[in-house]
Order: structure tokens, then sequence, then C-alpha cells
């Protein structure tokens, strides 16, 4: 995926012709044909440390679904750093914590974004116990229910380097798009990743190599394509 100019987290929203937005339909277009065995319901998207792009692929790839006529459900699992408030611009006082200590009703949680066809279930007030909450059995429930009103969920994870928040998600999805920095992360600790997430048997369906600057011939020759099998 190409470098973002700044103020364009949600550049699907912003320009729908531009090259970056075409990358972010051809992620899209690459998940749809990675389905031909098995249905792709719930995908959750992570990475090795934090900052790699995640959040920032995973919003506009939830705009490309809406666009296309999918109804999408984007919800924010990584609740030690909650952020998906702030690219749509709702209010963060309830969310995903709130559902999965039986504090507040599903209903109440789930968000418009102003966006047609694009709903939104922000991560709410950090929680004390993370890691339990997700991985109590209520979040399996709450997607079983979901599955019925949405053609596709999203579910934006932590890193998987540090805590086991992001594995616990993962192992929860029917597939995971693993987001790369290109030429931040050892590779190493790439590897390891990988096999942590192949250890909770989560399926990883694709790798986005997020950040990446092209030279022009590159950029000709691939034609921004930002994503690889
Ligand atoms: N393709 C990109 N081009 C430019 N900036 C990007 C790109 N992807 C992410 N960023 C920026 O990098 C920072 C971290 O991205 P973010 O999506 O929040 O990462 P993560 O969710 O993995 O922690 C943010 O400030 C974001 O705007
Ligand atoms: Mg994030």
């Amino acid at each position: 995926m190409r470098r973002l100019a700044n103020e364009s987290k949600l550049i699907m929203n912003i320009n729908r012709k531009s090259q970056i937005s075409e990358g972010y339909r051809n992620i899209r277009t690459n998940i749809q044909f990675s389905e031909w065995n098995h249905k792709l319901h719930v995908i959750a998207f992570t990475s090795t440390q934090a900052g790699e792009g995640k959040t920032t692929t995973i919003s506009n790839l939830a705009v490309a679904y809406a666009q296309e006529g999918k109804k999408v459900l984007l919800i924010d699992a990584d609740l030690r750093h909650p952020s998906l408030q702030s690219v749509f611009k709702v209010s963060n006082k309830t969310g995903l914590s709130n559902l999965l200590a039986n504090q507040c009703r599903q209903e109440e949680s789930i968000r418009t974004t102003g966006i047609e066809n694009l709903s939104l279930i922000t991560a709410g007030p950090v929680p004390p116990n993370p890691s339990e909450l997700l991985s109590s059995g209520k979040l399996k429930e709450l997607l079983e229910i979901w599955k019925e009103s949405f053609d596709i969920i999203l579910m934006d994870t932590s890193p998987v380097m540090a805590v086991a928040d992001g594995l616990i998600v993962a192992s929860m999805s029917d597939g995971v798009v693993f987001v790369v920095q290109a030429g931040k992360v050892k590779r190493e600790y790439i590897r390891k990743s990988k096999e942590k997430l192949e250890h909770v048997k989560a399926q990883i369906i694709g790798v986005v190599l997020n950040h990446k600057r092209m030279s022009r011939s590159e950029a000709r020759q691939y034609n921004y394509y930002g994503y690889q099998d």
C-alpha cells in the first residue's frame, strides 16, 4: 500500500478515484478471490508491532466493501489502543469492552458512520483485563449473531508480538490479513508472529505491505498493488 498524505486516513471516502483507493479495492478483490474454498465472513487484521498500518488499512477496506454494496460491520477489537472512533469521528463512550463485560446491549453500541452500509463498534473504555474479556466466549457468541445481519465483519486487533489479544481475536476469524510496514520490523519478528498465528490455528489469507515508497518505474510495473498472498 502506498504512502498516504497525512490528512487522508479515509482516502476511500475522500477520493474514490485515486490510485491509493484502487489499492484498497485490490485488497478487497484479492480477499474475494481467496474465498474460493471457504467463506470469509469474519476477517481480522493484525501485525507484528503497533503502528504498521492495521487501522488505516482496515478502515479503508471497510469503506471499499461498503461502496460495493456489502453490509459491513467494522469492530475495534484493539481494546488497549482504541482508535476507530477518531478515524470515523464518533463517540467511544460505549463499545466492545462494555458489550463483552455485559454492561450494555448490542443495539446501543453499533454505530452508524455516515457511510452507507458501514456500521461500527468502537473499542469502548480501556478495560483492566482485555485478554480475559476477548477470550471469555462472549465475542464468539456475538459474532454468530452479527453474522446474520452483516455480509462481512472486519476486526481491527492488537499487534501479536506483545500481548495475546490479537491472537485471541485472530483465532475467532475465518481469515487473517497480516499488515507489514515495509522496512520497519525485523524479518525474524515477522516470522515469529506468523508462527504464533499458526499456533492458534488462525488462517493467514494475505499480507499487506504498507507504507512502501515505490520508484516511478516500480509503480508503473506493479500498478500500486499492495497485496500479496
Ligand atoms: N499507507 C500509509 N501512508 C501513510 N501513512 C500511513 C499509512 N498507513 C498508516 N499510516 C499512518 O501510520 C500511523 C500508524 O498507522 P495505524 O493504521 O494507526 O497503525 P496500527 O493500527 O497498525 O497501529 C498513523 O498515523 C497512520 O496515519
Ligand atoms: Mg491500530
